[in-house]
Protein backbone atom coordinates (compact mmCIF):
# COMPACT_ATOMS: atom_id res chain seq x y z
CA UNK A 1 0.00 0.00 0.00
CA UNK A 2 1.61 3.57 -1.10
CA UNK A 3 1.69 6.01 1.65
CA UNK A 4 0.26 9.42 0.96
CA UNK A 5 3.88 10.93 1.13
CA UNK A 6 4.75 8.59 -1.51
CA UNK A 7 2.34 10.23 -4.36
CA UNK A 8 2.55 13.60 -2.89
CA UNK A 9 5.84 13.79 -4.79
CA UNK A 10 4.04 13.88 -8.40
CA UNK A 11 2.73 17.29 -7.44
CA UNK A 12 5.31 18.70 -6.27
CA UNK A 13 7.79 17.79 -9.08
CA UNK A 14 6.42 20.42 -11.37
CA UNK A 15 3.48 22.85 -10.76
CA UNK A 16 2.50 24.70 -13.54
CA UNK A 17 -0.26 27.90 -13.09
CA UNK A 18 -3.61 26.60 -14.44
CA UNK A 19 -5.35 29.75 -15.93
CA UNK A 20 -8.97 29.75 -14.72
CA UNK A 21 -11.34 31.20 -17.11
CA UNK A 22 -14.65 33.10 -15.97
CA UNK A 23 -16.58 29.59 -16.96
CA UNK A 24 -14.51 27.76 -13.94
CA UNK A 25 -15.03 28.39 -10.82
CA UNK A 26 -11.79 29.02 -8.98
CA UNK A 27 -11.38 25.82 -7.09
CA UNK A 28 -7.85 25.70 -6.45
CA UNK A 29 -8.24 26.64 -3.10
CA UNK A 30 -7.86 23.15 -1.90
CA UNK A 31 -4.67 21.65 -1.35
CA UNK A 32 -3.13 18.89 -2.82
CA UNK A 33 -3.09 17.06 0.65
CA UNK A 34 -7.03 17.77 0.53
CA UNK A 35 -6.89 15.65 -2.63
CA UNK A 36 -4.98 13.18 -1.69
CA UNK A 37 -7.75 12.47 1.30
CA UNK A 38 -10.55 12.75 -0.90
CA UNK A 39 -8.97 10.60 -3.68
CA UNK A 40 -8.30 7.42 -1.47
CA UNK A 41 -11.44 7.85 0.15
CA UNK A 42 -13.24 7.85 -3.38
CA UNK A 43 -10.81 4.57 -4.15
CA UNK A 44 -9.27 6.51 -6.40
CA UNK A 45 -11.98 6.07 -8.64
CA UNK A 46 -12.39 9.50 -10.98
CA UNK A 47 -15.87 9.28 -10.94
CA UNK A 48 -16.25 9.20 -6.96
CA UNK A 49 -13.98 12.50 -6.89
CA UNK A 50 -15.30 15.48 -5.93
CA UNK A 51 -15.57 18.01 -8.95
CA UNK A 52 -15.52 20.67 -6.92
CA UNK A 53 -11.92 19.79 -6.02
CA UNK A 54 -10.98 20.03 -9.70
CA UNK A 55 -8.99 23.06 -11.11
CA UNK A 56 -10.09 23.85 -14.52
CA UNK A 57 -9.01 20.45 -16.10
CA UNK A 58 -12.20 17.81 -15.72
CA UNK A 59 -11.68 16.45 -19.11
CA UNK A 60 -13.74 13.07 -17.90
CA UNK A 61 -16.35 13.25 -19.92
CA UNK A 62 -17.64 15.31 -23.19
CA UNK A 63 -21.18 14.02 -22.32
CA UNK A 64 -23.72 16.51 -20.63
CA UNK A 65 -20.95 18.46 -19.76
CA UNK A 66 -21.49 21.61 -22.57
CA UNK A 67 -21.69 24.75 -21.69
CA UNK A 68 -24.79 26.33 -23.19
CA UNK A 69 -24.94 28.93 -25.29
CA UNK A 70 -26.87 32.27 -24.33
CA UNK A 71 -29.69 31.81 -26.84
CA UNK A 72 -29.92 27.64 -24.95
CA UNK A 73 -29.91 29.67 -21.98
CA UNK A 74 -32.98 32.24 -23.11
CA UNK A 75 -34.82 28.85 -24.60
CA UNK A 76 -34.44 26.96 -21.16
CA UNK A 77 -36.25 30.27 -19.61
CA UNK A 78 -39.39 29.56 -21.89
CA UNK A 79 -39.99 25.87 -20.97
CA UNK A 80 -43.04 24.80 -20.45
CA UNK A 81 -43.08 22.06 -17.58
CA UNK A 82 -45.93 20.54 -18.45
CA UNK A 83 -46.80 16.97 -17.65
CA UNK A 84 -48.20 16.19 -21.19
CA UNK A 85 -47.84 17.43 -24.50
CA UNK A 86 -45.31 21.37 -23.46
CA UNK A 87 -44.83 22.82 -26.35
CA UNK A 88 -41.39 22.12 -27.21
CA UNK A 89 -42.07 19.12 -27.08
CA UNK A 90 -43.52 19.54 -31.14
CA UNK A 91 -40.56 22.24 -31.36
CA UNK A 92 -37.75 19.42 -30.71
CA UNK A 93 -39.75 16.66 -32.81
CA UNK A 94 -39.58 18.93 -35.91
CA UNK A 95 -35.77 20.35 -34.83
CA UNK A 96 -35.01 16.30 -35.05
CA UNK A 97 -36.34 15.56 -37.75
CA UNK A 98 -35.04 18.34 -39.80
CA UNK A 99 -31.63 18.41 -38.45
CA UNK A 100 -31.35 14.24 -39.53
CA UNK A 101 -33.66 15.11 -42.56
CA UNK A 102 -35.70 12.25 -42.28
CA UNK A 103 -39.66 13.43 -42.78
CA UNK A 104 -41.45 13.28 -39.58
CA UNK A 105 -44.50 11.25 -40.72
CA UNK A 106 -42.31 8.38 -41.91
CA UNK A 107 -40.55 7.40 -38.42
CA UNK A 108 -41.27 6.36 -34.88
CA UNK A 109 -39.41 8.71 -31.76
CA UNK A 110 -39.57 8.34 -28.64
CA UNK A 111 -37.76 10.33 -25.63
CA UNK A 112 -35.49 8.89 -23.17
CA UNK A 113 -33.65 11.21 -20.19
CA UNK A 114 -30.57 9.36 -21.41
CA UNK A 115 -28.69 7.04 -24.36
CA UNK A 116 -29.11 4.23 -22.27
CA UNK A 117 -31.98 4.32 -21.24
CA UNK A 118 -33.09 4.18 -24.74
CA UNK A 119 -30.41 0.61 -25.15
CA UNK A 120 -31.93 -1.26 -22.64
CA UNK A 121 -35.13 -1.01 -23.83
CA UNK A 122 -34.61 -1.43 -27.78
CA UNK A 123 -31.72 -4.29 -26.65
CA UNK A 124 -34.48 -6.01 -24.29
CA UNK A 125 -37.15 -5.77 -26.94
CA UNK A 126 -35.19 -7.70 -29.69
CA UNK A 127 -36.14 -11.55 -30.44
CA UNK A 128 -34.37 -14.11 -31.25
CA UNK A 129 -31.87 -16.84 -30.45
CA UNK A 130 -28.98 -16.21 -30.28
CA UNK A 131 -29.15 -12.30 -31.07
CA UNK A 132 -25.69 -10.90 -32.67
CA UNK A 133 -25.18 -6.91 -33.14
CA UNK A 134 -22.05 -6.67 -35.17
CA UNK A 135 -20.57 -2.81 -35.07
CA UNK A 136 -17.47 -0.90 -35.87
CA UNK A 137 -17.32 -0.51 -31.91
CA UNK A 138 -20.00 -0.79 -29.04
CA UNK A 139 -19.21 2.00 -26.03
CA UNK A 140 -19.17 0.40 -22.73
CA UNK A 141 -22.52 1.18 -21.57
CA UNK A 142 -24.05 0.11 -24.95
CA UNK A 143 -22.30 -3.18 -24.92
CA UNK A 144 -23.39 -3.72 -21.10
CA UNK A 145 -26.68 -3.03 -22.33
CA UNK A 146 -26.75 -5.49 -24.78
CA UNK A 147 -24.99 -8.20 -22.70
CA UNK A 148 -27.45 -7.55 -20.17
CA UNK A 149 -30.10 -8.33 -22.73
CA UNK A 150 -28.12 -11.61 -24.08
CA UNK A 151 -27.11 -9.97 -26.83
CA UNK A 152 -23.38 -10.53 -28.26
CA UNK A 153 -22.05 -7.65 -29.02
CA UNK A 154 -19.57 -8.16 -31.98
CA UNK A 155 -16.64 -5.35 -32.46
CA UNK A 156 -15.69 -5.35 -36.39
CA UNK A 157 -13.53 -2.26 -36.59
CA UNK A 158 -11.30 -2.05 -39.45
CA UNK A 159 -8.81 1.29 -38.48
CA UNK A 160 -6.96 0.86 -42.09
CA UNK A 161 -8.13 4.09 -43.38
CA UNK A 162 -6.00 7.00 -41.90
CA UNK A 163 -8.94 9.57 -41.94
CA UNK A 164 -11.32 6.92 -41.42
CA UNK A 165 -10.63 4.87 -38.30
CA UNK A 166 -13.52 4.72 -37.23
CA UNK A 167 -14.78 2.18 -40.23
CA UNK A 168 -16.11 -1.17 -39.92
CA UNK A 169 -14.80 -4.09 -41.40
CA UNK A 170 -16.78 -4.97 -44.32
CA UNK A 171 -15.73 -8.21 -45.10
CA UNK A 172 -15.71 -9.60 -41.81
CA UNK A 173 -19.67 -7.99 -41.59
CA UNK A 174 -20.84 -10.32 -44.74
CA UNK A 175 -18.99 -13.24 -43.02
CA UNK A 176 -21.24 -13.02 -39.52
CA UNK A 177 -24.11 -12.06 -41.74
CA UNK A 178 -23.85 -14.75 -44.38
CA UNK A 179 -23.39 -16.90 -41.34
CA UNK A 180 -26.18 -15.68 -39.30
CA UNK A 181 -28.14 -13.22 -40.98
CA UNK A 182 -31.40 -14.14 -39.75
CA UNK A 183 -30.06 -13.71 -35.76
CA UNK A 184 -28.63 -10.13 -36.60
CA UNK A 185 -31.89 -7.37 -36.20
CA UNK A 186 -29.29 -4.59 -36.83
CA UNK A 187 -25.78 -3.72 -38.29
CA UNK A 188 -24.51 -0.67 -35.76
CA UNK A 189 -22.51 2.45 -36.58
CA UNK A 190 -21.29 3.70 -33.66
CA UNK A 191 -20.12 7.69 -35.19
CA UNK A 192 -18.01 9.01 -34.16
CA UNK A 193 -16.28 5.52 -32.54
CA UNK A 194 -15.74 6.40 -28.98
CA UNK A 195 -14.15 3.23 -28.48
CA UNK A 196 -11.93 3.52 -30.78
CA UNK A 197 -10.39 6.90 -30.05
CA UNK A 198 -13.30 9.31 -31.36
CA UNK A 199 -12.54 8.18 -34.95
CA UNK A 200 -14.80 8.73 -37.80
CA UNK A 201 -16.23 6.70 -40.14
CA UNK A 202 -16.76 7.41 -43.54
CA UNK A 203 -20.16 7.70 -45.66
CA UNK A 204 -18.32 5.04 -48.23
CA UNK A 205 -18.18 2.78 -45.31
CA UNK A 206 -21.53 3.43 -44.31
CA UNK A 207 -23.12 2.92 -47.56
CA UNK A 208 -21.38 -0.02 -47.88
CA UNK A 209 -22.34 -1.40 -44.79
CA UNK A 210 -25.95 -0.13 -45.08
CA UNK A 211 -25.96 -2.25 -48.47
CA UNK A 212 -24.42 -5.45 -47.21
CA UNK A 213 -27.37 -5.37 -44.09
CA UNK A 214 -30.34 -4.79 -46.45
CA UNK A 215 -28.82 -7.42 -49.15
CA UNK A 216 -29.63 -9.94 -46.12
CA UNK A 217 -32.40 -7.97 -44.89
CA UNK A 218 -31.34 -6.65 -41.60
CA UNK A 219 -31.65 -3.04 -40.35
CA UNK A 220 -28.74 -0.98 -40.56
CA UNK A 221 -28.69 1.60 -37.08
CA UNK A 222 -26.86 4.45 -36.07
CA UNK A 223 -25.03 5.49 -32.67
CA UNK A 224 -25.61 9.01 -33.84
CA UNK A 225 -23.97 10.62 -30.42
CA UNK A 226 -21.78 12.48 -31.98
CA UNK A 227 -23.30 12.58 -35.45
CA UNK A 228 -22.13 16.31 -36.13
CA UNK A 229 -18.77 15.85 -35.49
CA UNK A 230 -18.41 12.83 -38.00
CA UNK A 231 -19.98 14.87 -40.35
CA UNK A 232 -16.93 17.46 -40.29
CA UNK A 233 -14.34 14.95 -40.55
CA UNK A 234 -16.35 13.60 -43.71
CA UNK A 235 -16.70 17.58 -44.88
CA UNK A 236 -12.75 17.60 -44.45
CA UNK A 237 -11.66 14.64 -45.67
CA UNK A 238 -13.72 12.59 -47.92
CA UNK A 239 -13.21 13.61 -51.45
CA UNK A 240 -16.46 13.19 -52.93
CA UNK A 241 -18.11 15.43 -50.04
CA UNK A 242 -15.46 18.22 -49.93
CA UNK A 243 -17.99 21.44 -50.45
CA UNK A 244 -20.94 19.65 -49.03
CA UNK A 245 -22.44 21.62 -46.26
CA UNK A 246 -22.62 19.72 -42.92
CA UNK A 247 -26.53 19.66 -42.83
CA UNK A 248 -26.20 17.87 -46.49
CA UNK A 249 -23.82 15.60 -45.30
CA UNK A 250 -25.95 14.32 -41.76
CA UNK A 251 -29.20 14.31 -44.12
CA UNK A 252 -26.90 11.52 -46.38
CA UNK A 253 -25.88 9.53 -43.34
CA UNK A 254 -29.51 9.60 -42.10
CA UNK A 255 -30.74 9.08 -45.20
CA UNK A 256 -28.30 5.96 -45.07
CA UNK A 257 -29.72 4.41 -41.71
CA UNK A 258 -33.24 2.37 -40.34
CA UNK A 259 -32.54 4.02 -37.09
CA UNK A 260 -30.45 5.09 -34.21
CA UNK A 261 -30.30 5.72 -30.68
CA UNK A 262 -29.09 9.35 -29.86
CA UNK A 263 -27.61 10.96 -26.94
CA UNK A 264 -28.53 14.54 -26.61
CA UNK A 265 -25.82 14.83 -23.72
CA UNK A 266 -23.46 14.57 -27.05
CA UNK A 267 -23.96 16.67 -30.61
CA UNK A 268 -27.66 17.58 -29.16
CA UNK A 269 -25.54 20.18 -27.07
CA UNK A 270 -27.62 19.47 -24.09
CA UNK A 271 -27.18 18.09 -20.42
CA UNK A 272 -29.76 15.51 -20.42
CA UNK A 273 -32.04 13.72 -23.13
CA UNK A 274 -31.64 10.93 -25.67
CA UNK A 275 -33.76 9.50 -28.32
CA UNK A 276 -34.72 6.12 -30.28
CA UNK A 277 -36.06 7.10 -33.83
CA UNK A 278 -37.03 4.53 -36.06
CA UNK A 279 -38.32 4.33 -39.83
CA UNK A 280 -41.46 3.13 -40.65
CA UNK A 281 -39.85 0.59 -43.37
CA UNK A 282 -37.13 -0.36 -41.57
CA UNK A 283 -36.81 -4.50 -41.63
CA UNK A 284 -36.82 -4.40 -38.20
CA UNK A 285 -40.34 -3.28 -38.36
CA UNK A 286 -40.72 -6.27 -40.67
CA UNK A 287 -39.26 -8.55 -38.55
CA UNK A 288 -41.02 -7.40 -35.22
CA UNK A 289 -44.70 -5.90 -36.32
CA UNK A 290 -45.68 -5.36 -32.73
CA UNK A 291 -41.91 -3.67 -31.79
CA UNK A 292 -43.64 0.10 -31.76
CA UNK A 293 -46.34 -0.39 -29.60
CA UNK A 294 -44.31 -2.74 -27.30
CA UNK A 295 -41.85 0.34 -27.02
CA UNK A 296 -44.31 3.08 -26.62
CA UNK A 297 -45.49 0.75 -23.92
CA UNK A 298 -42.70 0.42 -22.15
CA UNK A 299 -41.45 4.22 -22.56
CA UNK A 300 -44.68 5.19 -20.84
CA UNK A 301 -44.60 2.88 -17.87
CA UNK A 302 -40.98 3.67 -17.19
CA UNK A 303 -40.47 7.25 -18.32
CA UNK A 304 -43.02 9.30 -19.13
CA UNK A 305 -45.83 9.93 -21.74
CA UNK A 306 -44.39 10.37 -24.80
CA UNK A 307 -43.83 13.92 -25.16
CA UNK A 308 -41.38 14.37 -22.17
CA UNK A 309 -40.13 10.83 -21.91
CA UNK A 310 -38.18 11.53 -19.03
CA UNK A 311 -36.62 15.22 -20.41
CA UNK A 312 -37.53 17.77 -18.48
CA UNK A 313 -38.99 20.99 -20.69
CA UNK A 314 -35.70 22.93 -20.18
CA UNK A 315 -33.90 20.49 -21.32
CA UNK A 316 -36.47 19.91 -24.37
CA UNK A 317 -35.82 23.69 -24.80
CA UNK A 318 -31.68 23.56 -25.06
CA UNK A 319 -31.71 20.79 -27.35
CA UNK A 320 -34.18 22.39 -29.42
CA UNK A 321 -31.45 25.58 -29.45
CA UNK A 322 -28.60 22.98 -29.68
CA UNK A 323 -29.50 20.91 -32.87
CA UNK A 324 -29.76 24.08 -35.43
CA UNK A 325 -26.24 24.89 -34.53
CA UNK A 326 -24.17 22.15 -33.44
CA UNK A 327 -24.12 21.29 -37.85
CA UNK A 328 -22.34 24.55 -38.14
CA UNK A 329 -18.84 25.24 -39.34
CA UNK A 330 -19.50 28.21 -37.17
CA UNK A 331 -19.24 25.81 -34.40
CA UNK A 332 -18.06 22.66 -35.55
CA UNK A 333 -14.58 24.00 -36.66
CA UNK A 334 -13.73 25.73 -33.51
CA UNK A 335 -14.62 22.83 -31.46
CA UNK A 336 -13.03 19.98 -33.47
CA UNK A 337 -9.68 22.61 -34.10
CA UNK A 338 -9.61 22.81 -30.20
CA UNK A 339 -9.45 18.76 -30.12
CA UNK A 340 -6.99 19.29 -32.33
CA UNK A 341 -4.45 22.09 -31.02
CA UNK A 342 -4.66 20.20 -27.72
CA UNK A 343 -3.34 17.10 -28.93
CA UNK A 344 -0.95 18.73 -30.76
CA UNK A 345 0.23 20.79 -28.05
CA UNK A 346 0.48 17.05 -25.95
CA UNK A 347 2.31 15.71 -29.01
CA UNK A 348 4.88 18.14 -29.06
CA UNK A 349 5.60 17.75 -25.07
CA UNK A 350 6.40 14.11 -26.27
CA UNK A 351 3.59 12.72 -24.45
CA UNK A 352 2.56 9.64 -27.19
CA UNK A 353 -1.11 10.46 -28.09
CA UNK A 354 -3.26 8.27 -30.53
CA UNK A 355 -3.06 9.46 -34.19
CA UNK A 356 -5.24 11.17 -35.74
CA UNK A 357 -6.89 13.20 -32.89
CA UNK A 358 -10.72 12.43 -32.73
CA UNK A 359 -14.17 14.72 -32.74
CA UNK A 360 -14.33 15.05 -28.78
CA UNK A 361 -11.00 13.94 -26.92
CA UNK A 362 -7.36 13.49 -27.28
CA UNK A 363 -6.83 9.46 -26.40
CA UNK A 364 -3.22 8.39 -24.83
CA UNK A 365 -1.84 5.22 -25.77
CA UNK A 366 -1.43 3.89 -22.37
CA UNK A 367 1.08 1.17 -24.00
CA UNK A 368 3.26 3.22 -25.38
CA UNK A 369 3.23 5.80 -22.45
CA UNK A 370 4.81 3.04 -20.47
CA UNK A 371 6.93 0.60 -22.71
CA UNK A 372 9.96 1.14 -21.77
CA UNK A 373 8.64 0.64 -18.21
CA UNK A 374 8.34 -2.29 -15.96
CA UNK A 375 4.31 -1.89 -15.59
CA UNK A 376 2.57 -4.84 -17.05
CA UNK A 377 -1.06 -3.78 -19.18
CA UNK A 378 -3.08 -6.09 -15.41
CA UNK A 379 -1.11 -3.44 -13.34
CA UNK A 380 -3.77 -0.51 -14.67
CA UNK A 381 -1.00 1.99 -15.37
CA UNK A 382 -3.90 3.86 -17.02
CA UNK A 383 -5.82 3.73 -13.64
CA UNK A 384 -2.77 4.94 -11.99
CA UNK A 385 -1.87 7.88 -14.14
CA UNK A 386 -5.57 9.44 -13.61
CA UNK A 387 -5.05 8.91 -10.08
CA UNK A 388 -2.15 10.96 -9.80
CA UNK A 389 -3.78 13.55 -12.11
CA UNK A 390 -6.35 13.98 -9.46
CA UNK A 391 -3.89 15.44 -7.06
CA UNK A 392 -3.20 18.45 -9.74
CA UNK A 393 -7.00 18.78 -9.72
CA UNK A 394 -7.18 17.08 -13.15
CA UNK A 395 -9.43 14.25 -14.13
CA UNK A 396 -9.69 11.97 -17.25
CA UNK A 397 -10.85 8.89 -17.71
CA UNK A 398 -8.95 5.29 -18.35
CA UNK A 399 -11.03 3.84 -21.11
CA UNK A 400 -8.65 0.26 -21.80
CA UNK A 401 -7.46 -2.71 -19.35
CA UNK A 402 -9.74 -1.46 -16.83
CA UNK A 403 -12.65 -0.06 -18.58
CA UNK A 404 -12.92 -2.87 -21.71
CA UNK A 405 -10.86 -5.62 -19.32
CA UNK A 406 -12.98 -8.80 -17.56
CA UNK A 407 -11.87 -10.38 -14.78
CA UNK A 408 -12.17 -14.18 -15.31
CA UNK A 409 -12.90 -15.61 -11.57
CA UNK A 410 -12.42 -19.18 -13.18
CA UNK A 411 -8.43 -18.57 -13.66
CA UNK A 412 -8.30 -15.56 -11.83
CA UNK A 413 -7.05 -13.71 -14.89
CA UNK A 414 -8.17 -10.56 -16.32
CA UNK A 415 -9.39 -10.87 -20.36
CA UNK A 416 -7.39 -8.33 -21.55
CA UNK A 417 -8.79 -5.78 -24.46
CA UNK A 418 -6.56 -4.55 -27.49
CA UNK A 419 -7.45 -1.18 -27.02
CA UNK A 420 -5.88 0.59 -23.73
CA UNK A 421 -5.88 4.36 -23.62
CA UNK A 422 -6.50 7.49 -21.52
CA UNK A 423 -9.68 9.30 -22.47
CA UNK A 424 -8.88 13.12 -21.96
CA UNK A 425 -12.44 14.44 -23.38
CA UNK A 426 -13.30 17.84 -24.13
CA UNK A 427 -16.94 19.69 -22.73
CA UNK A 428 -18.26 21.21 -25.49
CA UNK A 429 -17.79 25.51 -25.12
CA UNK A 430 -15.87 25.13 -21.99
CA UNK A 431 -12.66 25.32 -21.50
CA UNK A 432 -9.78 27.99 -23.54
CA UNK A 433 -6.40 26.99 -24.51
CA UNK A 434 -4.88 28.02 -21.18
CA UNK A 435 -6.98 25.08 -19.47
CA UNK A 436 -5.80 22.53 -21.77
CA UNK A 437 -2.13 23.55 -21.91
CA UNK A 438 -2.15 23.43 -17.86
CA UNK A 439 -3.71 19.72 -18.44
CA UNK A 440 -1.18 19.07 -20.71
CA UNK A 441 1.41 20.30 -18.77
CA UNK A 442 0.25 17.72 -15.78
CA UNK A 443 0.12 14.87 -18.08
CA UNK A 444 3.62 15.59 -19.00
CA UNK A 445 5.04 15.95 -15.52
CA UNK A 446 3.35 12.80 -15.03
CA UNK A 447 4.63 11.28 -17.87
CA UNK A 448 8.57 12.19 -17.06
CA UNK A 449 7.68 10.35 -14.12
CA UNK A 450 6.25 7.50 -15.39
CA UNK A 451 9.45 5.02 -13.97
CA UNK A 452 8.11 5.77 -10.45
CA UNK A 453 4.32 5.29 -10.69
CA UNK A 454 2.63 2.82 -8.84
CA UNK A 455 0.51 0.16 -10.09
CA UNK A 456 -3.09 0.30 -9.51
CA UNK A 457 -4.75 -3.00 -7.57
CA UNK A 458 -8.70 -3.80 -7.95
CA UNK A 459 -9.88 -3.62 -4.04
CA UNK A 460 -13.54 -3.72 -5.25
CA UNK A 461 -16.22 -4.50 -7.52
CA UNK A 462 -13.74 -6.15 -10.03
CA UNK A 463 -15.65 -8.33 -11.54
CA UNK A 464 -18.82 -6.37 -11.60
CA UNK A 465 -20.14 -5.21 -15.62
CA UNK A 466 -19.28 -1.54 -16.24
CA UNK A 467 -16.49 -1.92 -13.22
CA UNK A 468 -14.66 1.39 -13.97
CA UNK A 469 -17.61 3.58 -12.20
CA UNK A 470 -17.43 1.28 -9.22
CA UNK A 471 -14.36 -0.32 -8.60
CA UNK A 472 -12.04 1.06 -5.82
CA UNK A 473 -8.23 0.69 -5.98
CA UNK A 474 -4.87 0.60 -4.04
CA UNK A 475 -1.97 2.30 -5.73
CA UNK A 476 0.92 -0.64 -4.61
CA UNK A 477 4.39 -0.66 -5.67
N1 LIG B 1 -23.18 5.70 -27.15
C1 LIG B 1 -21.97 6.32 -27.17
C2 LIG B 1 -21.11 6.21 -28.38
C3 LIG B 1 -21.55 7.05 -26.06
O1 LIG B 1 -20.37 7.67 -26.11
C4 LIG B 1 -22.39 7.12 -24.93
C5 LIG B 1 -21.98 7.86 -23.73
C6 LIG B 1 -23.63 6.48 -24.95
C7 LIG B 1 -23.99 5.78 -26.09
C8 LIG B 1 -24.58 6.55 -23.80
O2 LIG B 1 -25.16 7.81 -23.72
O3 LIG B 1 -24.61 8.90 -21.54
O4 LIG B 1 -26.72 9.47 -22.74
O5 LIG B 1 -26.46 7.29 -21.64
N2 LIG B 1 -20.81 8.28 -23.55
C9 LIG B 1 -20.34 9.12 -22.47
C10 LIG B 1 -18.85 9.25 -22.54
C11 LIG B 1 -20.86 8.78 -21.15
O6 LIG B 1 -18.24 9.73 -21.56
O7 LIG B 1 -18.26 8.95 -23.58
P1 LIG B 1 -25.77 8.39 -22.33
Amino acid sequence: MTRETDLMRFETAHRPRPHVNALVRPHHLFTTEQRCTAAIKAGWNVFKFPSKMLMGGDLLSDSGTTTLTVDQDAMMRKADEAYGNNWGYEQLLDRLTETVGIPRDECHIYLFHQCRRVEDVLYSHLRGAPIIVPSNSFFDTTRANAEANNVQALDLPDTSVHEFKGNIDLDALERVLDANHSNVPFVLMTVTNNTGGGQPASLDNMQAARNIAHANRTSFFLDACRFAENAWFIQQHEKAYAGWSITAIVHKMFSLCDGFTISFKKDGLANMGGALLIKKDAPLLVRQKDLVKKLRRIQTRTEGHESYGGISGRDIMAIVEGLPYVVTNQYLDGRIEQVHDFGTYMKELGIPVLEPFGGHAVYIDTDRFFSDTRMRREDFGGIAVCAVLLLKGVRLCELGCFAFGKYDPDTDKEILPERNYIRAALPRGKYERDDLCYVGDCIKAVYDRRFELPCAVPVFDRDEPLRNFTARFELTY
